[in-house]
């Protein structure tokens, strides 16, 4: 009410538009969020609200183009079409084996009042887990060829929400540690952006970003938490090259009662397109992988060939040994192609992508891993030269699935692309949709670092597995910077964690690598390493410490490296137990292929003890917990390396405390023996 009567106090121009104004309501299945839209001559605005508060303001929508009015006033309704949809799928790979996508629709066709009469489309859907929409914009004869000048879409937010964030436009894009503050001190910030306060949490982000610039959150105007969608512009200023008909991406809006709860949300996933039913997808397995590669970034070995050159063929057979005896299903050799000489990420690239250094024989190597059952991971680092690269790409693909090779990590390691375009970009956008497509044709799975951020891509491009997209493991041991804070991990989960599948490299055991890095450390305890493969979820997943780091001399493993040997990367279900964003986190997932359940605490640096009731087991069933603990002395400043396992007969009834140190955690594997009925 008191919103009307502002605007009627305003101006008679208001008067007039409020009184013509149209509404339409849509609420999500489960009925706790509710959309509306209202048409005034200004603009279509939306408004959400989450359990009767608002949450999202009256919003105006909108896109403005270059040389061309904006189309966002003067619009009328043509058509309301409404529709539902309440459907299981069954992802490739993924958290869950069956994913639900229930949620309600409405689309607006509009139209512009006036002489050119410029058509635009608004889809919003409604979910229990969010709330999405996309702008959708025909073929017409006054819009063909255009470019986007800026995205008008606003997000007037209700509440001066705790704002869990990283700045975009920074020259290591998504590298960086996230900033806690209130989202009024935000000034412009990469989605997922997160957001809570007591009895909610909401992040923003997007869905299905595919020929379009990712979407950034700008600080706007006076209110302090009004921002709009900043896209990531081309070098020249343009926002989107483009054509109609075209579409944005979905605009993403989770919404639940509590920060662990927005990790059991599949709204991004849902929001992509299915992936083409005839696509080959043999070759694509989740899986475990090692690398040489740890002992890069700790200063031990270099990328460059010379004396300290990691990638040889006697190294890498030292690697397939060990993965072979572990069920390490990959082989990462970085460094194993001519053009790393000397400082190769401060110069346009030089490296060959069908070519290996001097010392490596990669038809050898493969040949032995092909013998052990191992896969070799291909590695095209490119320093951000992507044309340099796209020269060069099929080529190295193609030489990759000669050798019988299934998987590709790539790299763009600068702070521009070809010395002028963003990270997250379209420029970028469309490059790496080139390379996973490329990749697909030639039978191989992609993990990309250095790219733009994930929005749920994966389940129409199944072989896109992972991403790093994070400031990951790689700056604890010190190449290019100074590590991450403990608190990190429990930090990405809640953020970057909700685009999608996060390439962080756990499994380091040896924390004594100062000789070569003085100044950096893993902030975190052995137990709390373990931790990880539960709470950050991917589907190839490092185990990235050196194979004489897991085993003495004599070759006697070390005890807790049995939780990595058991831990799977595909999963039948996940469930996000309790935790609290910056502080810790419990992840609970079920193995896809058995009736394991594995159980991951992580924990920041303040000590805390924890209860966790095991209520997701199976009933009247006796299961054997393997524990992976801290020790009562371990603490990751002093003693990160201590600590202790114990075993248990349990079941669903049961609780188990957890003591977790600083810099801590806890791992848990539970393994069904004796099912009553
Ligand atoms: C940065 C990547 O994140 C890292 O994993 C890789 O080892 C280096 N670039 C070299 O390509
Ligand atoms: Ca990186």
């Amino acid at each position: 009410m008191k919103l009307w009567l502002g605007l009627i106090l305003c101006t008679g121009y208001l008067l007039i538009s409020t009184a013509k104004a149209e509404q339409w309501h849509i609420a999500s299945p489960n009925g706790e969020i509710n959309v509306q839209l209202e048409l005034t001559t200004d603009a279509l605005q939306y408004q959400v609200k989450f359990q009767q508060q608002p949450v999202i303001k009256a919003s105006k929508l909108g896109l403005a183009f270059k040389n061309q009015a904006k189309l966002q006033s003067n619009l009328q309704v043509t058509k309301v079409a409404e529709r539902q949809q309440d459907q299981n799928w069954q992802p490739l790979w993924g958290q869950r084996a069956t994913i639900r996508d229930n949620f309600r629709e409405i689309t607006l066709t509009l139209r512009e009042t006036g002489d050119k009469a410029r058509q635009l489309q608004l889809v919003f859907r409604v979910y229990d887990d969010g709330v999405a929409f996309r702008y959708k914009v025909p073929a017409q004869a006054e819009l063909q060829q255009v470019v986007i000048s800026d995205e008008l879409t606003e997000f007037n937010f209700a509440q001066n929400y705790a704002a869990w964030w990283q700045q975009a436009y920074q020259p290591q894009s998504y590298e960086y540690q996230y900033l806690n503050s209130a989202l009024s001190s935000v000034n412009v910030a990469h989605t997922p952006l997160t957001l809570t306060d007591d009895g909610i949490a909401i992040a923003i982000h997007e869905a299905a970003l595919v020929d379009y610039a990712a979407m950034t959150l700008r600080h706007q105007g006076e209110n302090l938490i009004q921002f709009t969608a900043d896209l990531v512009p081309w070098s020249n200023g343009d926002k989107v090259r483009t054509q109609t008909p075209f579409q944005s991406p979905w605009r993403t809006i989770q919404i639940a009662k509590n920060a662990v709860a927005l990790l059991n949300s599949d709204l991004i996933l849902n929001l992509n397109e299915p992936a083409n039913a005839k696509i080959d997808t043999s070759y694509i397995k989740p899986g475990k992988y090692m690398g040489i590669w740890w002992e890069m970034h700790i200063g031990l070995k270099d990328w460059s060939p010379g004396p300290k050159q990691g990638a040889t063929t006697a190294r890498a057979k030292q690697y397939i040994d060990f993965a072979s005896q572990h069920d390490i299903d990959g082989v990462l050799i970085e460094g194993w192609n001519q053009g790393w000489e000397g400082d190769w990420w401060q110069r346009p690239p030089t490296f060959s992508f069908t070519k290996p250094v001097k010392g490596l024989d990669m038809a050898e190597v493969t040949q032995y891993a092909k013998s052990k059952g191992v896969q070799i991971i291909g590695h095209h680092e490119t320093a951000a030269g992507v044309a340099y690269y796209e020269a060069q790409m099929t080529a190295g693909m193609a030489y990759y699935q000669k050798l019988g090779i299934h998987s590709v990590k790539m790299g763009y390691v600068g702070p521009l692309l070809d010395q002028k375009e963003w990270h997250d970009g379209q420029f970028m956008v469309n490059h790496f949709q080139k390379v996973v497509d490329t990749a697909a044709a030639h039978g191989l799975m992609v993990n990309a670092h250095e790219t733009v951020k994930d929005t749920g891509l994966s389940r129409t491009n199944p072989n896109l597995m992972t991403r790093e997209s994070v400031r990951g493991m790689e700056y604890n041991g010190g190449s290019p910077d100074t590590g991450n804070s403990p608190n990190h991990t429990v930090i990405i989960p809640f953020t970057r964690g909700l685009a999608g599948p996060t390439d962080f490299t756990p499994g380091i055991f040896n924390f004594n690598y100062q000789k070569y890095r003085p100044n950096n450390r893993v902030p975190s305890t052995l137990a709390n390493q373990l931790s990880l493969y539960v709470t950050l979820y991917s589907p190839l997943q490092m185990v990235a410490d050196l194979p004489e780091h897991y085993q003495d001399s004599k070759g006697k493993m070390h005890p807790a490296f049995a939780f990595i040997d058991a831990v799977p990367t595909d999963w039948q279900q996940s469930i996000a137990l309790q935790g609290e964003i910056g502080e810790f986190l419990v992840v609970a997932r079920q193995d896809k292929h058995s009736e394991r359940w594995f159980v991951g605490a992580s924990n920041n640096q303040t000590a805390r003890k924890i209860a966790l009731p095991l209520n997701f087991l199976k009933a009247n069933t006796d299961y054997q917990l393997t524990l992976y603990a801290d020790a009562a002395d371990a603490d990751w400043r002093k003693n990160p390396s201590a600590y202790q396992i114990f075993s248990q007969v349990v079941t669903a009834d049961s609780v188990i405390p957890l003591t977790l140190a600083s810099g801590g955690g806890a791992a848990l594997e539970l393994i069904p023996f004796n099912v009553k009925n």
